[in-house]
């Protein structure tokens, strides 16, 4: 009989997650049947739901022990997988390619999940055109960062918007973004519209509320935005009041869309190579900010909320 850790949620949260809010258990895992698999985790994704894991015993066709795969499956150090378990709103487990010199926790970053929405979100919603101005939010983060240096790549003027000078200064002096502004002490409305003195025509949002907000009202006509997340809304305790994006989006004819990932899924390897390649050529860079120990993860959590990693931020367990 194998023991496994797994971390879960002691009380539900009042405003933002504390790491108190957490408590680690064990728990026995049973033996496996036909079409099972155990992994043993190797990095947590901190966003939080997927690991990438190595598999230590398979009875389940096309997973082979030894093989590393990625899956949503909670924060546990040891699983057994059910492959039928995995539903239809939910991604199988992904097989780990080889990324030769890469590391394999890149298959949570930027050849992972929020790579993808990076990719797709921006190539297929955005529809950047040399030339164009775009505007990320979360622009530090690991969906942002990416978004961000693509749209340098196709040849627009890129603006990031984050949370601290240190990220400001990162997303110019080493991602090569022509703006970056801190939203905590800049009137961003007004710094954008320094920034963009034309107008914006793309919008990547990760972040949703007054801040979105603010962007919005530099908007071009008939630009676009992606709809990708709202955290600034995620630890709200009443419903947020509602904004007026239809006046912005009414005057200036704006197209919104959001970005399902899951449902560009089937698309990844085009994206992956294509990444691959801009990182081999020097044209996209990563970072990661890892957390060390399992048990740390809640750690990781509540750092992510206020904003502490850089890129993408994974646990090693
Ligand atoms: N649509 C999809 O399929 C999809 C897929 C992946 C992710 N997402 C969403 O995309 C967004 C980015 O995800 P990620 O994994 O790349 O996370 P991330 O950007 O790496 O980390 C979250 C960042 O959000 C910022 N933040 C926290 N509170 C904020 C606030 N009140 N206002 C503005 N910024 C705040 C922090 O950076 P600062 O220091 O800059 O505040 C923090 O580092 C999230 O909203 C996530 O839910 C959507």
């Amino acid at each position: 009989m194998t023991e496994a850790r797994k971390i879960v949620i002691a009380k539900r949260f009042e405003g933002e997650p504390k790491v108190t809010d957490f408590r680690v258990e064990t728990e026995r895992l049973p033996a496996l049947q036909d079409g099972q698999m155990l992994c043993e985790t190797r990095y947590i994704s901190v966003d939080p739901y997927q690991r990438l894991s190595r598999i230590v015993e398979s009875r389940a066709p096309g997973y082979a022990a030894g093989q590393y795969v990625v899956g949503f499956w909670g924060w546990r150090d040891r699983t057994v997988v059910t492959l039928a378990d995995t539903g239809s709103d939910i991604l199988p487990p992904m097989l780990v390619p080889d990324y030769g010199d890469l590391p394999m926790s890149l298959s949570l970053g930027v050849f992972g999940m929020p790579g993808a929405t990076a990719y797709f979100g921006l190539l297929d919603i955005c529809d950047p055109k040399p030339g164009e101005t775009l505007v990320v939010s979360g622009a530090a983060g690991a969906v942002g960062s990416i978004v961000g240096q693509i749209a340098r790549i196709k040849g627009c003027k890129v603006i990031g918007i984050a949370g601290s000078d240190a990220k400001v200064n990162w997303l110019k002096e080493e991602l090569g973004f022509d703006e970056a502004i801190n939203y905590k002490t800049s009137d961003v409305e007004k710094a954008v519209a320094a920034a963009a003195p034309s107008g914006v025509d793309a919008y990547f949002d990760n972040v949703g509320g007054a801040l979105s907000q603010a962007v919005l009202s530099n908007m071009r006509p008939r630009g676009r935005v992606c709809l990708c997340g709202s955290i600034s809304t995620y630890n709200q305790e009443s419903v947020p009041t509602a904004s007026v994006a239809e006046t912005q989006v009414q005057d200036r004819q704006l197209r919104m869309e959001w970005i399902k990932m899951s449902s560009r899924w089937g698309r990844r390897d085009v994206a992956f190579a294509e990444m691959a390649q801009w990182i081999r050529e020097g044209k996209l860079k990563y970072r990661e900010t890892v957390t060390d120990g399992f048990e740390k993860t809640p750690q990781a959590f509540v750092g992510l909320m206020k904003g502490e990693n850089f890129g993408k931020a994974v646990v090693k367990v």
